[in-house]
C-alpha cells in the first residue's frame, strides 16, 4: 500500500516538474514550484517513516523467517546483496517476539547499507533448544565500537538493540573494528521473553 504512494507521489512531483517546464521559467511561478516540490518531497519522507514504523504485514501473517525474506529482498540491489540463511524446520516464535528481532535485523541491515558499503550481508537465524540466535554479518569497512557509543550525538540504532534485548534478558555481542566486516550476534531465551515484557 504504501509502495503505492511513494509511487504516486513520485509521479506527481515528474509531473511537477513537466508543467513547469511547460509553462517556462517565469520567476513567480518558478517560486510557487518549488514550494510545491518540497512539500511533495517531505510528504514522501514522511510516508517512509511511517511505513518502516508499521509491522510488515507478512511478519503478522507468516512470522519472522518470511518478513526477513521479504526484508533481503527489498534490500538486494545491485550493490548489495543480502541472504539470508536459516533452519528447515518450521520455526514460530511469538508475535511480540518475532516484531523485537525484526526490528534488530532491520536496524542491523540498514546500518550495513547506510554505513558499511557493504557488497555482501549475511542475516542468519539460527534456534538451539530454547535460544535464538540472529547474526548478522556484513563485508563493508568496519567501525571503532567504543568511539560510536561514545559519541552522545550519535545515533539511537545500537543503542535501541541493547535496550530492547535488556527486558527480556537478551544478549549482543558486537564483533567489530574498524576496516574489516562487522558481525553482530543477538542471543534470546525464549522462556526469557514474556510477551508484556517484549510489548513496551
Ligand atoms: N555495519 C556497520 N558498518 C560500519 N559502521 C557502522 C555499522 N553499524 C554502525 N556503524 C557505525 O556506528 C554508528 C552508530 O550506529 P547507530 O545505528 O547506533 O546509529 P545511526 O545508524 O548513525 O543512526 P540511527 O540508527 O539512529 O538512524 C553509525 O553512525 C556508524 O558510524
Ligand atoms: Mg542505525
Amino acid at each position: 500500500m504504501h509502495d503505492g504512494i511513494g509511487t504516486m507521489l513520485s509521479i506527481t512531483k515528474m509531473s511537477l516538474n513537466q508543467l513547469e517546464q511547460q509553462l517556462g521559467g517565469e520567476v513567480k511561478v518558478g517560486f510557487q514550484f518549488q514550494k510545491t516540490r518540497s512539500m511533495i518531497d517531505e510528504t514522501m519522507t514522511n510516508v517512509r517513516r511511517i511505513s518502516r514504523n508499521l509491522v510488515p504485514t507478512t511478519l503478522e501473517r507468516f512470522g519472522l523467517l518470511a518478513a526477513l525474506e521479504e526484508l533481503a529482498d527489498r534490500a538486494t540491489d545491485g550493490e548489495t546483496d543480502i541472504q539470508l540463511i536459516y533452519p528447515d524446520e518450521e520455526t514460530h516464535f511469538p508475535p511480540a517476539l518475532d516484531l523485537m528481532l525484526y526490528r534488530i535485523a532491520q536496524e542491523l541491515v540498514n546500518n550495513a547499507i547506510r554505513h558499511a558499503r557493504a557488497r555482501h550481508i549475511v542475516v542468519q537465524v539460527f534456534t538451539f533448544e530454547k535460544e535464538i540466535r540472529l547474526s548478522v554479518l556484513d563485508d563493508g569497512v568496519g567501525f571503532d565500537f567504543d568511539a560510536v557509543m561514545e559519541n552522545k550525538q550519535g545515533g539511537l540504532g545500537l543503542r535501541n538493540i541493547e535496550s530492547r534485548l535488556n527486558v527480556v534478558n537478551g544478549h549482543v555481542t558486537f564483533d567489530v573494528a574498524p576496516g574489516r566486516g562487522s558481525q553482530i550476534h543477538v542471543q534470546v531465551h525464549l522462556h526469557d521473553a514474556q510477551p508484556v515484557d517484549l510489548m513496551s
